[in-house]
């Protein structure tokens, strides 16, 4: 067994938080071990918790189509969440659920090691930058902690208010851009951190 499988192994019988009461199913994510693009949400909803898939209901047939817009295959891109266990009624993840899960996520890009990491959504977001505001940094490539990282927004915002959708479709497009950065030049790990606005590269 890979150690990416025997860790979805761990998560999917995971008694760390109360969400192991609740779920049907708990969700790792999927994607090749290798896959230079690490699309991260928020947290399972209904549909993902049946069918133990991320990104399987209605803002997933919008992801699917924003991968495609830009090129790629569902297939070729590793998507997970912060969280991997549906809270009831889809409720905000609490900060003890999002602490008690940080190391799957945490275990997950060390295995995969992604040239590029997609957050979506705001908790998605604070996972991995704190002080960002989405609305601030959407669509805005950075080097972090080894790797590219885009914030969006989250694709379920567009079935809420149809005027995101135009703006989330514009940031996907900076993707293969910052793809192609990541092949021709790796982002190096820098012994300080500059001041984020100097890091921004789009
Ligand atoms: N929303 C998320 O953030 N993740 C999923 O897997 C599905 C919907």
């Amino acid at each position: 067994m890979s150690e990416l499988e025997e860790l979805h192994r761990r998560i999917a019988s995971c008694p760390d938080c109360g969400l192991c009461r609740t779920r049907t199913h708990a969700v790792p994510g999927e994607g090749p071990p290798d896959a230079e693009v690490l699309f991260v949400g928020e947290a399972p909803g209904f549909n993902e918790d049946q069918q133990a898939r991320p990104f399987v209901g209605p803002a997933g047939r919008f992801l699917d189509e924003l991968i495609a817009s830009i090129g790629l295959r569902r297939d070729q891109v590793f998507i997970a969440n912060v969280i991997k266990c549906r809270p009831p009624n889809n409720r905000d993840p609490l900060p003890g659920e999002i602490d008690a899960c940080r190391k799957y996520l945490e275990q997950q890009i060390e295995i995969i090691r992604p040239k590029v990491v997609v957050s979506l959504g705001r908790y998605s977001l604070a996972w991995f930058s704190p002080r960002d505001t989405i609305s601030k940094v959407h669509g805005q490539a950075q080097v972090k902690d080894g790797a590219y990282f885009v914030p969006m927004y989250h694709p379920a915002a567009a079935l809420h208010a149809g005027s995101m959708r135009k703006v989330i479709e514009e940031d996907f497009r900076n993707i293969p851009a910052v793809m192609e950065l990541a092949r021709q030049s790796p982002p190096v790990q820098v012994a300080q951190e500059p001041e984020p606005e100097q890091m921004r590269l789009f």
